[in-house]
């Protein structure tokens, strides 16, 4: 499923982004990615999704 329309960024990209390179916050999926970069409206589901994915202990 996309989560980022506007630079078609997934959710499965999202968490292998967070589970195999590390990367555990919106700041750097939109360096990876330029997700948020444009209507922003992906923010909030990327932030859900990582929570999800990299639980805070
Ligand atoms: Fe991600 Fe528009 S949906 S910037």
């Amino acid at each position: 499923m996309y989560v980022c329309l506007c630079h078609g960024v997934s959710d499965k990209k999202i968490k292998q982004l967070a589970l195999e390179e590390g990367i555990c916050d919106v700041r750097g999926i939109k360096q990876c990615t330029a997700l948020g970069s444009q209507c922003g409206k992906c923010i909030k589901q990327t932030k859900e999704i990582l929570n999800e994915t990299v639980p805070i202990l």
